[in-house]
């Protein structure tokens, strides 16, 4: 039994959380300023041998149990093929999953595959191409659908759907985004907007909360009715969901929402997150970090950056304090990274 990655509130980290670079080719307005940010430097960033190493160290010294890869924009990292491949090759049965906003997937859903992802969760916050130009200040709906096609293809399922709602922007969306993932066999999870963008455009009336989600779901058809399987860690909760009366042909199936805002799951939180330079960040949250790329680069043993990763992961806050049963509003502080450079 590993000692594993305890925190001092009775937790432990077994999902990983490796953002493979910090660019992105979109600029969605609740993450990214219009002009993009100020890229970290090629040397800067682990290398993919660097990454590869964390991972190992992760699964047999600390317990990971799970990796997904983020970004920004994971499909723009030149080695992202290679390494899935070099991850696959060390961890057999380990899940490798991905975050990305479908750009790119055209094109690589066929490789990633055969690299050994085991599945994908793709952006989308709107099917109108007005609204998604909007939201994300770029013209890019059409190529997303088509990721979206060959990822199908690729056989890289079950596939879910991420999407923001802003209110005004495209939250009137939200029964047709689950009408159309429904349709596809897509698992749709709302998200609720969380005060990580580079702006500080986020106020608490803007955000579209759970609740509201629910009941916009209701009044446009949907019966939604608690999911009966274990939440176990997730920061979804799920629904099942079915078209009411006899107007809807949609199948029935399941719809998720994450309410870090009001609905927060910081106690039962299983992640740990490395950022694009190497450094552990215990939650979204964090307002410290702790550089392991010193270490992987000045020729330290494995456990020893294991070591310093425990300490990192021991250092956890209880909760980030946007909830009104912990901390309260006036003592969330909003971190300097926007969600691009932490990785979602
Ligand atoms: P699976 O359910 O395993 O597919 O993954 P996931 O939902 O954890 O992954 P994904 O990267 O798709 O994350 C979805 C959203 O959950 C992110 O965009 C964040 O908004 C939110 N989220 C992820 N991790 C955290 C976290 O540690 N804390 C909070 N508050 N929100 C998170
Ligand atoms: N609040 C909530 N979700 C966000 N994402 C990016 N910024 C925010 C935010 N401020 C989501 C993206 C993507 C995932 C990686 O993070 O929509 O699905
Ligand atoms: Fe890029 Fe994702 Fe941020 Fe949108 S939310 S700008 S797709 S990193």
């Amino acid at each position: 039994e590993l000692p594993g990655l305890p925190d001092r509130f009775g937790r432990t980290a077994t999902d990983l959380r490796i953002s493979l670079t910090d660019k992105c080719n979109l600029r969605c307005t609740y993450c990214m300023p219009a002009g993009g940010l100020d890229w970290l430097a090629k040397e800067q960033v682990l290398t993919d041998a660097e990454i590869i190493r964390l991972v190992r160290i992760g699964v047999d010294l600390l317990g990971v149990r799970e990796l997904r890869l983020t970004g920004g924009e994971p499909l723009v990292r030149a080695g992202l093929v290679d390494i899935i491949a070099g991850v696959r090759r060390n961890h057999p049965d380990l899940p490798v999953s991905l975050t990305t906003n479908g750009l790119g997937l055209d094109k690589q859903a066929g490789a990633l595959k055969q690299a050994g992802l085991t599945r994908i969760n793709v952006s989308l916050d709107s099917l109108h191409a007005q609204t998604f130009a909007q939201l994300t200040r770029r013209p890019f709906l059409d190529r997303v659908l088509t990721g979206l096609d060959a990822a199908d293809d690729a056989g890289l399922g079950p596939v879910k759907i991420n999407a923001v709602l802003m209110r005004g922007i495209n939250d009137l969306e939200a029964p047709r985004l689950l009408d159309w993932s429904l349709d596809r066999g897509y698992e749709l999870r709302f998200i609720e907007q969380m005060p990580l963008d580079a702006d500080h455009g986020w106020t608490r009336d803007n955000m579209v909360t759970a609740a509201e989600i629910r009941a916009m779901l209701e009044a446009g058809g949907f019966e939604l009715s608690p999911d009966p399987r274990r939440r176990d860690g997730a920061p979804a909760e799920r629904w099942q969901v079915r078209r009411s009366g006899a107007a809807g042909t949609a199948p029935a199936g399941t719809v998720g929402i994450i309410a870090s805002v009001t609905e927060p799951f910081c106690a039962d939180c299983r992640r740990t997150r490395v950022t694009a330079e190497g450094r552990v960040r215990s939650c979204l949250f964090s307002h410290e970090e702790t550089d392991l790329r010193a270490l992987l680069r000045g020729g330290a043993a494995d456990g020893a950056v294991a070591e310093r990763w425990r300490e990192a992961m021991w250092a956890k806050p209880r909760a980030h304090g946007m909830d009104h049963t912990g901390l309260g509003d006036a003592d969330y502080v909003q971190p300097d990274r926007t969600m691009s450079a932490i990785g979602g």
